[in-house]
C-alpha cells in the first residue's frame, strides 16, 4: 500500500525518485506555479522556457518529465499541467488531477515528492488524495508487476500550520484509502466476489477498525421475509446477504442510513442481458462499496454522526430456479411486487434494503445504486443523478457532490410515470414501469418503500461507477469509488450540523 506523508523540507533538499511540479497556461505561456520555487532556482530561471521548448503548455492532464540539474537531491523533475492559470489558489479539482495525472505516471518509482501549490489545509488534503487515488492499480490477477505504484508519496508544503497539514493528510488517508478498497471490491472478478465473500470481508474490515457488522444469510432473510433479495438471488449457486455496517458515535445528534445496491453480478436473470451488455456487470455492487466505504472513512475520521451502511448483496443469475418474469414478490414489509423483468432487479434488493433501514428511523436514507442504463443515456459516463422525496436533500447532495469534485445533476421523480408501475394486474406494483425515464420510473419505484417521515435520496451512479475508457486525472479504468467522497462529506456536514 501506497503510504502517504507531509514534509515542510524544501523540494531542493528532500531525496526522492521524482519531484513533481505544477505549470499552468499563462496568456503569455507556460507558467511554473507556487510551491516550486527551489527548482526554478535550480535551473537558474530558464525552468518554463526548457519546458516550453519540450511541448509543455500547462494544460490540465499534461505531464513532462525532464532531468534534474545539480542542486536538486531528486534526479527527476515531472511537471504536470493545472490547466489555465489563475489569480489566487487553484481550485481544489484541479490540485486532485494533477496529483493524480503525476502519481499514475511516475508508477514505478518508489518515492515521489509533490511540490505543488498548497496555500491552504485544503489545498494539502487535495494534493495527497489526488496522489493516493492516482497511485491505485489493481493487481490482483497480474503477473508483471513492474509497473508497481509509487509506494510513498510525500506532500511538500511552506505552511506555517504544518499541525494543519497533518491532520489534512490524515484525512486524505482514510478517504483516499478506503476509496481504493471501494475500488478493488469493484475490480474482484465476479467468480471471487460473491456476497458471502463480501460480506465477509465487511466483517473483517469491522472487525479491524471497530464497527459493528451484522450479515443475514439466506435463511435469515426467509425468515425475516426479505423477498426482494431472496427473489433476486434464488437463481444463483451464490445465495444473498444483507450486511448491515453501524458506526456510532456517544455524542452524535443525528443518523444517517446509505444503502447500496450489491449485484455482484447482474446477469440479467432469464430476462438475459445480451453479449455486449454484461461484460462489465461485476461493476453492479458499487453502490454497494461506496456506502461500505463511506461508513469505515466515517469511522476513520471519528465523525460526531451515527452512520449505518446497509449491503443488498444479491448475484442475479438465470437457472431452473431463477425468479421467472411473471413471479410475484412478497418484499420485506409486506407489498406484493410482480417481476416483469428480471433485469430490473437493483430495485428488487434496494426496496427490501430500504424498508430495512428505514424501521431505524433515521433522519436521512441516501441509497447509492447502478440502477439504470437510462441514466448513463441521459447524463452521460461521468456524471451520477440525485432524486429526493425533498427538494433540499436533492440541492444539497448535487452541491456537496460538487463541492468534493464529482459531477451530479438533480434529476425529478415525476407523478405521471408513477402510474405504469403501479399499476400490476395481480401485485400492489410492477418492478417496470414506461420506458421513457427509465431512470425516474426507478427512482419513483424506490419511493414506495420508503417510510413516511423520512428524508430519501437516491443517487444512480450507473455512469460513472466503472470506467471504461483511459484513464485520466486520479480516476483510474474500472471501479471509480464514485459517490464515496460525496457520502463522507454528507457525513461530516451532518455532524457539523449544517
Ligand atoms: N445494472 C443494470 C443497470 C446498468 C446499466 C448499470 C449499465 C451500469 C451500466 C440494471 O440492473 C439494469 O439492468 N437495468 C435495466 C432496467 C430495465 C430492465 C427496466 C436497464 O437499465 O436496462
Ligand atoms: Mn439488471
Ligand atoms: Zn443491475
Amino acid at each position: 500500500m501506497t503510504a502517504l506523508s507531509v514534509s515542510t523540507s524544501s523540494a531542493a533538499s528532500l531525496r526522492a525518485d521524482a519531484l513533481v511540479i505544477g505549470v499552468a497556461k499563462g496568456p503569455k505561456g507556460l507558467v511554473v506555479a507556487a510551491g516550486a520555487e527551489a527548482v526554478v532556482e535550480a535551473f537558474e530561471g530558464k525552468l518554463a522556457e526548457v519546458l516550453t521548448t519540450l511541448g509543455a503548455t500547462g494544460a490540465e492532464g499534461e505531464a513532462v518529465k525532464l532531468p534534474a540539474p545539480a542542486g536538486l537531491k531528486a534526479p527527476l523533475v515531472l511537471a504536470v499541467g493545472l490547466g489555465e492559470a489563475v489569480d489566487g489558489p487553484f481550485g481544489a479539482e484541479d490540485l486532485r488531477r494533477a496529483a493524480g495525472v503525476a502519481a499514475r505516471t511516475l508508477a514505478g518509482a518508489k518515492k515521489v515528492a509533490l511540490a505543488l501549490p498548497t496555500g491552504s489545509a485544503e489545498d494539502v488534503e487535495a494534493v495527497a488524495l489526488g496522489a493516493l487515488l492516482g497511485s491505485y492499480a489493481f493487481g490482483a490477477y497480474k503477473a508483471d508487476v513492474t509497473k508497481a505504484p509509487v509506494a510513498e508519496l510525500v506532500v511538500l508544503t511552506d505552511r506555517k500550520g504544518s499541525k494543519d497539514a497533518k491532520s489534512a493528510v490524515e484525512r486524505a488517508t482514510a478517504i483516499g484509502e478506503e476509496m481504493n478498497r471501494a475500488r478493488d471490491l469493484v475490480n474482484t472478478a465476479p467468480n471471487d466476489l460473491n456476497p458471502k465473500s463480501f460480506a465477509a470481508i465487511a466483517q473483517a474490515a469491522g472487525k479491524e477498525h471497530g464497527l459493528k457488522v451484522e450479515v443475514l444469510d439466506e435463511k435469515a432473510l426467509a425468515k425475516g421475509g426479505f423477498g426482494g433479495i431472496l427473489g433476486v438471488g434464488v437463481g444463483s449457486t451464490n445465495p444473498p446477504r444483507l450486511v448491515k455496517v453501524a458506526y456510532t458515535h456517544p455524542k452524535a445528534k443525528a443518523s444517517l442510513a446509505f444503502v447500496g445496491k450489491g449485484i455482484t453480478y447482474d446477469s440479467g436473470g432469464i430476462s438475459l442481458k445480451p453479449a455486449g451488455h454484461n461484460e462489465t456487470m461485476k461493476c453492479d455492487m458499487a453502490g454497494a462499496a461506496a456506502v461500505f466505504a463511506a461508513v469505515v472513512a466515517a469511522k476513520r475520521l471519528g465523525l460526531q454522526v451515527n452512520v449505518t451502511a446497509w449491503l443488498a448483496l444479491a448475484e442475479n443469475m438465470p437457472s431452473g430456479s431463477a425468479t421467472r418474469p411473471g413471479d410475484v414478490l412478497r418484499m420485506y414489509g409486506g407489498k406484493t411486487v410482480e417481476v416483469l423483468n428480471t433485469d430490473a432487479e437493483g430495485r428488487l434488493v434496494l426496496a427490501d434494503a430500504i424498508v430495512r433501514a428505514g424501521e431505524e428511523k433515521p433522519d436521512v436514507i441516501v441509497d447509492v445504486a447502478t440502477l439504470t442504463g437510462a441514466m448513463v443515456l441521459a447524463l452521460g459516463n461521468r456524471t451520477f443523478g440525485v432524486m429526493a422525496n425533498d427538494d433540499a436533500l436533492r440541492t444539497r447532495l448535487h452541491e456537496t457532490a460538487g463541492a468534493v469534485g464529482e459531477p451530479s445533476w438533480p434529476m425529478p421523480l415525476p407523478a405521471d410515470l408513477r402510474k405504469g408501475m403501479v399499476e400490476s394486474t395481480v401485485a400492489d406494483l410492477a418492478n417496470m414501469g414506461e420506458r421513457m425515464g427509465g431512470g425516474l420510473v426507478a427512482g419513483l419505484f424506490l419511493q414506495e418503500f420508503v417510510a413516511e417521515g423520512i428524508d430519501w435520496a437516491h443517487i444512480d451512479i450507473a455512469g460513472p461507477a466503472f470506467h471504461e475508457a483511459g484513464p485520466f486525472g486520479y480516476t483510474p479504468k474500472g471501479g471509480t469509488a464514485s459517490a464515496v467522497r460525496t457520502l463522507v462529506r454528507f457525513a461530516e456536514d451532518t455532524a457539523a450540523g449544517k
